[in-house]
């Protein structure tokens, strides 16, 4: 969703307010702005669309030029993309950038027209320049404290007054930003890509901490005025990890980043052998005191937790519920002490999700959440935390952070079937080695890269079409058809095979493309008969199965035969196929793989 920066120093600050802005492309958005210091007055340049148009609106309206500035990409939510509802908001006295919702913003509105505020744009966004603007006396922060205590909903905010041209103002409150730390120069932004180019080191903020920041320094207080005092962060990603590095796009990379990112999740957490979670605090004595699991997600992150269900139920036989977010937090659920509340999020910064944990630690539930970003708001608000190490996830298409994910419900379901003895020391071991032994099987799964492209061919004509398993199976249907909506915009639906003929079946007609996914033979002969059952009807059948399957011809119209491991990790090997057919299909159709439209990276708000 929206990204904010903001840059204070020596530097040309359109060049770096632009430069910050591209490094959160990934993060959504339809429109751009910046407001800049130039002699004495707030210069805004602001416009619906990439950021190639603000570049190229600059080249016919001149470029600001100063050493002081706040930066925006627009992802709308209150009025459609346009270049009146862009970000920077404000007058000449005072120029904002947002990032949340003000969910208050009509009263607000009621209460400034009759003041008489004028409003140009439809945004939430534009009542906070305007209190700030109502309130404002000269004392930038007692002008802030003031507007915060009319606001209500989530923000991030970056503020320049005219008056204070050296100063950058910026508070946050359930919307995520970080101030980062240079020589002579400091930034704030909603994440640390923007910054890594200039400086590792930032501070997190925390809920309604304002900060008042020069070049060479950042002071940081509370609503009350009281100074705070933060530690600071260094930022353990090198430039790379946030760049393309020779790869067409961030989601090929990210595919390809998936054996090390395994690793970097795995490795850590096994000790002689056996699997160990203990720096989350997830002791022995928690685990086997749990009743039921409730695993609580948003998009990919709620596919991987569905994997993590299966498996944990499989192993360590203790009942799971999985629940899409926005769900759960409305439907009054069953949670209660002695439940364990996963929570799982690349971003760490899903709205949703982060009031899933909110619910379930009021329902006196421990908390654990699965999260890539480091010092995220569900990392720091959960009971325990245990990091997916993946390193900066750009595509908007998730694809490493779901292999991470639930690399990370392995760890966690085979600790908890040890420790609630229904596999044994040696067991467990031996899923400990396999787990292990995945990153090789994921590289070697990438060598499927050129029959991936040609079964994305044939998808290009299609409308529709569905993804078909069993079990394990299904569970990753339901990321492969979410993978190929989201960048191909081609529609489709997951089915469990064996529902397929209580209604689904109606839609096959001739041609139609079917992705079946078999990896558990158990499940073999069934999902087989599943795949007869459409191909009958004359269904394209692309089936990515075990390479040790053996199927009748003619089932199968493309296979894609991928490297086996124990039953229970293959999700880790088969989700590299249907990644990567979702992959080609959007390139094939031309589509901003990257940055697909009408998605966000982080959905930052309800
Ligand atoms: C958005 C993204 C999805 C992502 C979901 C959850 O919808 O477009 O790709 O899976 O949010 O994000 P999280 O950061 O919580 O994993």
């Amino acid at each position: 969703m929206c990204g904010i920066v903001g840059y204070i120093g020596n530097r040309d600050c359109t060049d770096v307010l632009i430069d910050a802005l591209s490094k959160l492309e990934y993060r959504g958005y339809d429109s751009a702005g910046i407001a800049v210091f130039e002699k004495g007055t707030i210069k805004v340049e602001k416009c619906k669309g990439k950021l190639e148009n603000l570049t190229n609106l600059m080249k016919i309206e001149g470029r600001p030029s100063g050493n002081c500035g706040i930066g925006h990409t627009r992802w709308a939510t209150h009025g459609e993309p346009s270049d009146i509802n862009s970000h920077p908001h404000g007058n000449k006295r005072v120029s904002i950038v947002h990032n949340g919702i003000i969910e208050n913003y009509r009263e607000l509105k009621e209460f400034l027209s009759k003041e008489g505020y004028a409003f140009e744009s439809e945004t939430d966004t534009e009542v906070v320049a305007k209190l700030l603007d109502y309130y404002y006396n000269n004392d930038p922060i007692d002008t802030i404290i003031k507007v915060l205590a009319d606001i209500e909903g989530a923000y991030s905010l970056g503020i320049i007054f005219r008056d204070f041209p050296e100063h950058i103002y910026a508070v946050r409150k359930d919307s995520p930003l970080i101030v980062g730390l240079g020589e002579d120069e400091n930034f704030i932004a909603s994440d640390v890509p923007a910054i890594l180019k200039y400086t590792r080191n930032y501070y997190l903020l925390n809920q309604d901490e304002i900060c008042d920041i020069t070049r060479t320094d950042v002071k940081i207080c509370n609503v009350r005025r009281q100074t705070v005092k933060k530690e600071v962060q260094t930022a353990n990603w090198d430039i790379d990890a946030a760049e393309k590095n020779g790869y067409e796009h961030f989601m090929l990379k990210e595919i390809h980043e998936q054996p090390s990112a395994v690793k970097m999740t795995v490795s850590p957490r096994i000790k002689n052998g056996l699997p160990d979670l203990s720096e989350t605090g997830l002791t022995p004595e928690k685990l086997s005191a749990y009743n039921h699991i409730f695993i609580v997600a948003c998009g990919t992150a709620m596919h991987a937790g569905m994997v993590g269900k299966y498996v944990i139920e499989k192993l360590a036989r203790v009942g799971v519920t999985v629940d899409i977010a926005s769900e759960f937090r409305y439907r009054d659920p069953l949670i209660c002490e002695n439940d364990l509340l996963v929570v799982i999020s690349q971003s760490g910064e899903t709205a949703d999700t982060k009031a899933a944990l909110e619910l379930g630690k009021e329902r006196g539930a421990d908390t654990l959440a699965v999260v890539n970003v480091v010092g995220s708001s569900i990392a720091r608000e959960a009971d325990m935390v245990l990091y997916t190490n993946a390193g900066p996830e750009i595509s908007v298409a998730s694809t490493k952070a779901y292999s991470v994910q639930i690399a990370a419900m392995y760890l966690f379901a085979f600790e908890l079937a040890l420790v609630k003895e229904k596999i044994s020391e040696d067991e467990c071991r031996e899923y400990v080695q396999a787990l292990s032994d995945v990153p090789d099987l994921i590289e070697k799964t990438l060598e499927t890269k050129e029959l991936c492209q040609m079964a994305a061919s044939k998808l290009l004509s299609s409308n529709s079409l569905l993804y078909i398993g069993r079990g394990l199976d299904y569970a990753l249907s339901m990321e492969g058809s979410l993978k190929l909506k989201e960048i191909s915009y081609i529609h489709s639906e997951s089915y469990a095979a064996g529902e397929l003929k209580h209604g689904t079946i109606s839609l096959i007609e001739d041609q139609m493309p079917v992705i079946a996914v078999v990896t558990q033979k158990e499940l073999l002969d069934k999902t087989v008969n599943n795949i007869k059952e459409v191909k009958s009807r004359h269904a394209m059948v692309v089936l990515v199965m075990s390479e040790s399957v053996k199927i009748e011809d003619g089932v199968a119209d493309f296979i894609i035969p991928i490297p086996e491991t124990k039953e229970v990790l293959m999700p880790c090997i088969a989700a590299v196929p249907l990644q990567l057919i979702a992959y080609y299909t959007s390139v094939l159709k031309g589509n901003d793989v990257d940055q697909p439209r009408n998605l966000a990276k982080s959905v930052t708000v309800e």
